[in-house]
């Protein structure tokens, strides 16, 4: 077996070689990160799986561009705009980089920073025995979830409802937590909505079409659903990421956890002991980010029965925390009826295309872009001259016309004043959950990493 400084030495050969080729070519080159660090062997690494998100970026990227002395050296500053269910400041962190992350979604920030937060599991295990004998006593309490009843059967709800409060009544936060990241897990698993897809859809073997399989699983899920107790299912998940989170100590052993902010990409805030600040320019070593992509994921929608049972946005609350969202979909019939210019050229003779077509997806895209540059400058302003962003993206179509945000974006960043040193295509593994919707816009078949300098 290879030791961590032979893989790390292996990486920098690895750059090297594709630096040296992409400076001559200047042609996009095909890579394969599954082989390229075929060490990491199963997905259920350290606190990875706790808790599934949309678009996980697969964690061998990460780790390519982490585990090399090539960008970054150990103690250096690594940052995720982006991060979601925070695979990257995860990474960072067992590479002995100080991690930080940013989102502007609860649920998101929440699942991040419990990842990257190491706790006595001792501990863990004493506090989920009070959460358990406080369930004969606490005063139920639910909180505001849309469409509640459509979505889980009476006693689920008592049940679910009995255990958050159980849960809020536990005085640390790092703890709790961790307690809240497994019981929204429960929530999602004790809900009619099919596992298979994103966004809440209801098992519904009754729909026209539907294979037999589909009816069988179906059936299956109600019946698990009606001999399920909450508290059961939340055991079995608290004891499968109690053994995660034991991973992660050994590792960390004392060392201290990554910081995970509930922020807008385009400000980077930080907030430390209640005082807010923005983050200082020119002090990230390393950015490695996969933001979103325009109209391809709903984030808040797919988290909506978190982010209600977790008392972030209940019924009425969800449409204000998607307008933060860049890529969203739902706009006011008034803010589309121009079209805007983004000053991309390329971007926009196909936005003028779409427009067309039709307006609300051309509004989408075109919008998505100017948020885009705006996070983008953002970046390059965090970033220390020296440093290094790594941009992963995928390309879609929009409404049969070819949208090329690896482009879009790279032209960006370059106007930016950062230098592009490498591209690279990925086939896409593992994004999956990335459902074809509206016949608007097709499947994302690969990935694009680019990877800049600032000097
Ligand atoms: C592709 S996902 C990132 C997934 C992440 N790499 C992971 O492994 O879980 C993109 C993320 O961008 C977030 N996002 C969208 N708009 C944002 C904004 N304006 N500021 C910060 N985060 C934003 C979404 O909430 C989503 O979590």
């Amino acid at each position: 077996m290879k030791s961590v400084i032979d893989r790390s030495k292996q990486i920098d050969e690895k750059l090297k070689l594709l630096f040296d080729v992409y400076t001559k070519t200047k042609e996009p080159l095909k890579i394969n990160f599954r082989q390229e660090v075929e060490w990491l062997k199963s997905a259920d690494r350290y606190t990875h799986l706790m808790h599934v998100y949309p678009a996980k970026l697969l964690g061998h990227i990460p780790h390519f561009f982490l585990n090399n002395s090539v960008l970054s050296k150990p103690g250096d500053i690594v940052a995720d705009p982006f991060c979601g269910s925070g695979t990257v400041p995860l990474e960072a962190l067992i590479s002995g980089r100080q991690a930080l992350g940013f989102d502007c979604n609860p649920l998101a920030r929440l699942i991040a920073q419990v990842k990257v937060t190491p706790l006595d599991i001792h501990r863990i295990n004493r506090v989920h025995g009070n959460i358990v004998k406080r369930l004969q006593k606490v005063e139920l309490h639910i909180p505001s979830v849309v469409n509640l009843d459509y979505w889980y059967s009476p006693e689920h709800i008592t049940q679910l409802g009995l255990l958050k409060s159980a849960i809020d009544a536990v005085s640390d936060l790092d703890v709790r937590n961790f307690f809240l990241v497994c019981f929204s897990v429960a929530a999602r698993k004790l809900s009619y909505a099919d596992p298979h897809i994103s966004v809440p859809v209801r098992w519904n073997p009754d729909k026209e079409n539907v294979s037999g399989s589909y009816r069988a699983m179906a059936a299956e899920h109600f019946e698990w659903l009606k001999k399920t107790q909450a508290i059961d299912v939340f055991n079995l998940i608290v004891s499968a990421n109690s053994r995660r989170l034991a991973q992660l100590n050994e590792v960390l052993h004392e060392k201290v956890g990554g910081r995970i902010y509930l922020s807008d990409a385009r400000e980077l805030k930080t907030r430390d002991e209640g005082v807010e600040r923005k983050l200082k320019k020119n002090s990230v070593q390393l950015i490695i980010t996969s933001p979103p992509y325009a109209g391809a994921q709903k984030y808040v929608r797919s988290a909506s029965l978190s982010l209600g049972w977790l008392g972030f946005a209940g019924t009425g609350e969800l449409r204000p925390l998607e307008r933060q969202t860049i890529g969203r979909e739902h706009y006011p019939k008034a803010e589309y009826l121009q079209l805007h210019k983004t000053f991309i050229d390329d971007a926009d003779v196909v936005l003028n295309r779409i427009y067309q077509k039709n307006p609300l997806r051309a509004h989408i895209a075109a919008n998505y872009l100017l948020e885009m540059e705006m996070a983008c400058e953002r970046m390059v302003e965090v970033l220390k001259p020296g440093g290094y962003l790594v941009l992963v993206i995928g390309n879609n179509q929009v409404c049969g016309e070819d949208f090329f945000a690896n482009k879009y974006l790279r032209e960006i960043f370059v106007k930016l004043g950062l230098e592009l040193k490498l591209e690279l295509v990925d086939d896409i593994h593992s994004r999956g959950l990335m459902t074809k919707r509206n016949k608007t816009a097709s499947l994302i078949a690969c990935e694009w990493i680019l990877l800049f300098s600032k000097s």
